[in-house]
């Protein structure tokens, strides 16, 4: 009997304490515990998403909306998710803001705000927020019909969280091309009207209108220029300082197969887009930044460039191993353009609000041949790196992130070629998708004896920053566990100096 007791009581003790420290790392979101997912990166709850859409920023809130299909970990009939921020980084789940309807399902597209009410829709004292998007009629693309693809709008008066579509949708019916689709839409100030770049096939068509409901075709641009491996979709077109700058993605031909977003400088005078030449350019040299744009509606007192993309690559987004979501957005990144030796260039740095994701920090200072970067072996973090060396284009280096079963993502800078890679061939599961091995480069070049780069490392995520966003690269990896040591080797000995911090969790 005595035994019994004191058997009965071990366990009562040995209970209330895994309860206790199961409360301890209790997450406020248990879905966000899964293994894979992201910490600081925005994804839903569960199941599909893809390409980020109608970004606009209102009443204090950025909205992102997302392709979304509720019922599946796989694409299907596409939703508009959607969710609100108040800082670009913890996102308040909302309901589905649009669900297909008889005339399809809603595809990619843009959200503005008709300050003005040039639509109707709202008044003077409640101006409408007003989706615009691409109907996609799988009846019809089944049947072999090729007008599947329309553009259409629709309204809403109560800061989002509702929407009614016009009646009189589509507003602008297809001409004939299977491939028509996510529409951008701004306000031209100097002229008065909107402005929509909508990707054709092979090339960025502009349309403008008074009212959002009536559009007339201005002018195609680029079935001769810039990349041509797939088809064109989700274009953004925006003024930074006096220049435009169009963002085309394309899927497949980007600079490391599959998706990838090119852009081009020039000058757009209401009607056409010129570009400054006939060189092709990428956003992001990683095979997992697509579809991204910008926010609208950001106020003038701020006057930056926000973009967020998907952070994945139609050559595997499909079959990832994630077992109750799909894929997440990049961190939201601020676009500026510097004059390059060949031209304007595009630069994308993050938003400064990342920095209130920092939790503890660590000082890097060596000018040893290795250097050990993550001494508290945190699971997620920023790490920023100055090196500097006298010819230090001539001297390759490598950032090994790896665990403990000694899954390994490297990244580098190769002297012999002038490129900086990634390879995460040996980084963690990789066998769901014959196309996700490869290794990853970009041409790059050190000018003068520094270099700066920025890693965002999330769980399974690398976002890359050479000089402050000259030159980018996102990537996905699948590791057994997270890559907490980090390493860095060259050959000879440089000056490493740099801070690590820890990045917080937006989602406990
Ligand atoms: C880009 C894209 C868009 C389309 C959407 C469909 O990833 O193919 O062109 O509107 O995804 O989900």
């Amino acid at each position: 009997m005595r035994k019994l007791i004191w058997l009965v009581l071990l366990i009562s003790i040995i209970a209330c304490d895994s309860k206790k420290s199961n409360e301890k790392d209790m997450p406020l979101n248990t879905e966000y515990q899964e293994q894979h997912r992201l910490q600081f990166h925005f994804s839903p709850k569960e199941k599909w998403m893809n390409d980020p859409n109608g970004m606009v920023y209102h009443n204090g809130e950025y909205h992102l909306f997302y392709q979304y299909y509720p019922d599946s970990t796989v694409w299907g009939p596409m939703h508009w998710g959607h969710a609100v921020s108040k800082d670009l980084l913890h996102w308040e789940h909302l309901p589905i803001a649009l669900y297909p309807d008889s005339l399809g399902y809603i595809f990619s597209g843009s959200a503005v705000l008709d300050k003005d009410n040039t639509s109707g829709f709202g008044s003077a004292e409640n101006p409408p927020l007003i989706a615009i998007f691409t109907y996609h009629d799988i009846t019809g693309e089944r049947a072999g019909d090729i007008l599947f693809q329309t553009q259409a709008i629709a309204y809403s008066l109560d800061d989002g969280r509702t929407w009614t579509k016009y009646s009189g949708n589509p507003v602008i019916k297809n001409p004939g091309i299977k491939d028509f689709r996510d529409p951008k839409v701004f306000w031209h100030d100097s002229q008065d009207k909107w402005v929509m770049a909508l990707a054709v096939k092979d090339h960025i068509s502009f349309y403008s209108s008074k009212n959002l409901k009536d559009w007339a075709h201005e002018s195609d641009f680029g079935s001769t220029l810039g990349g041509h491996g797939g088809v064109w979709e989700c274009p953004d077109l925006f003024r930074i300082e006096d220049k435009w700058i169009l963002l085309v993605s394309i899927n497949p031909g980007g600079p490391n197969g599959g998706s990838a977003t090119q852009y081009f400088v020039g000058d757009f005078d209401g009607k056409t887009f010129t570009p400054q030449d006939d060189k092709t350019r990428w956003l992001d040299y990683g095979r997992d930044n697509y579809a991204g744009i910008t926010w609208s509606n950001i106020p003038d007192s701020d006057g930056r460039k926000v973009f967020i993309g998907w952070m994945s690559n139609w050559d595997y987004a499909n079959v990832v191993p994630t077992e109750k979501w799909r894929s997440a957005m990049t961190l939201p990144r601020e676009l500026s353009i510097y004059k390059s030796e060949n031209g304007y260039a595009v630069k994308s740095s993050l938003v400064k609000e990342v920095e209130n994701l920092h939790g503890e920090l660590r000082e890097i200072n060596s000018t040893n041949k290795t250097v050990e970067l993550n001494p508290d072996n945190w699971t997620q973090y920023d790490l920023n790196l100055e090196l500097s060396g006298q010819d230090l284009n001539k001297h390759s280096f490598e950032i090994q992130l790896y665990n403990e079963l000694n899954d390994t993502l490297n990244l580098g800078f190769k002297a012999e070629t002038q490129q900086f890679y990634i390879n995460r061939d040996k980084a963690g599961n990789n066998d769901f998708a014959t196309n996700f091995n490869g290794i990853q480069t970009a041409p790059f070049s050190i000018q003068g004896d520094k270099v700066s780069i920025r890693l965002l490392v999330d769980i399974g995520s690398v976002e890359v920053f050479l000089n402050e966003g000259e030159l980018t690269m996102t990537s996905l990896f699948f590791p057994q566990q997270p890559l907490a040591q980090i390493e860095l080797n060259s050959k000879s000995s440089l000056t490493v100096k740099g801070t690590i911090f820890e990045m917080k969790s937006i989602w406990q």
